[in-house]
């Protein structure tokens, strides 16, 4: 399959920024400037802020998705939000294994698997994250590491529900830093992925899994990532926050 063939998606992560009434008004402004994109559109918001983003949304091509879900249906678990009350409330995605969870909430990658199992049986599409550390990739495991991360994280996925997978590289030494990977960089360990997944599940399937790119993103540098083979969208942290910029993103992603 041809990277044109795949789907791109421009994923923003607003992370714990913006309240509800701020979210009405930023997706407001996203709106019109993204209506006409040839990609998939998603904001990833707070948990309180998701009925007014789906509120927001209604009627326009941005899907909502949360940022994080728990393994479990439901029970003793203080705090914490199930993939079903997600998809009740009508969220369609959800990120999983983002290094910020991973590095300050303890999250590892058996709890990724369970977490990315349950988004799933419950219906959503999962927006997974892996990524080295600066350590790491000065060491030369970047490749290892990232396979090893998607191998556990994909644990008991079955081929058909592969479609509901997004992979999301996402260098930690990239995120809020300034510092993006170039685009070769990118484009390298993102076809570690696909090759990754190629092993799990053939070729076919690892040819239609759409593979982004995430870590200082912007306006300025998303079509230089966007235009390598292997870069099928990105995961926006800052530059979701600002319509003009997200908006310039989806715009290089629909070209
Ligand atoms: P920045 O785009 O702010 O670097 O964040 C990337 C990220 O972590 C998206 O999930």
């Amino acid at each position: 399959m041809k990277k044109s063939a795949r789907r791109a998606v421009i994923a923003g992560n607003w992370k714990m920024n913006k309240t509800p009434c701020e979210t009405t008004a930023l997706i407001n402004e996203m709106k019109p400037l993204v209506k006409d994109a040839d990609c998939g559109v998603v904001l990833c918001v707070p948990y309180v802020d998701l009925c007014a983003a789906l509120e927001a949304a209604k009627d326009s091509n941005i899907e909502i998705g949360a940022q994080n879900c728990h393994w479990a249906k439901s029970g003793a678990f203080t705090g914490e939000i199930s993939a079903d009350m997600l998809v009740s409330m009508g969220v369609k995605y959800v990120i999983i294994g983002h290094s910020e969870r991973r590095t300050y909430f303890g999250d590892t990658d058996v709890t990724v698997n369970q977490r990315v199992r349950a988004a799933l049986d419950a219906g959503l599409t999962v927006i997974l994250c892996v990524g080295e550390y600066l350590e790491q990739r000065e060491q030369g495991v970047t490749g290892e590491l990232v396979a090893m991360q998607t191998k556990i994280a994909l644990g008991g996925v079955s081929a058909e529900e592969l479609s509901r997978i997004i992979i999301a590289y996402e260098p930690v030494w990239a995120i809020g830093t300034g510092r993006t990977a170039t685009a070769d960089q990118a484009d390298e360990v993102n076809g570690i992925i696909r090759a990754t997944v190629k092993e799990l599940y053939g070729e076919a399937a690892a040819e239609a899994m759409t593979v982004q790119y995430g870590g200082s993103m912007n306006a300025a540098n998303a079509a230089e990532l966007l235009s390598k083979e292997h870069v099928d969208g990105g995961l926006i942290g800052g530059a979701s926050l600002k319509a003009a910029d997200f908006a310039a993103i989806v715009e290089a992603a629909s070209r």
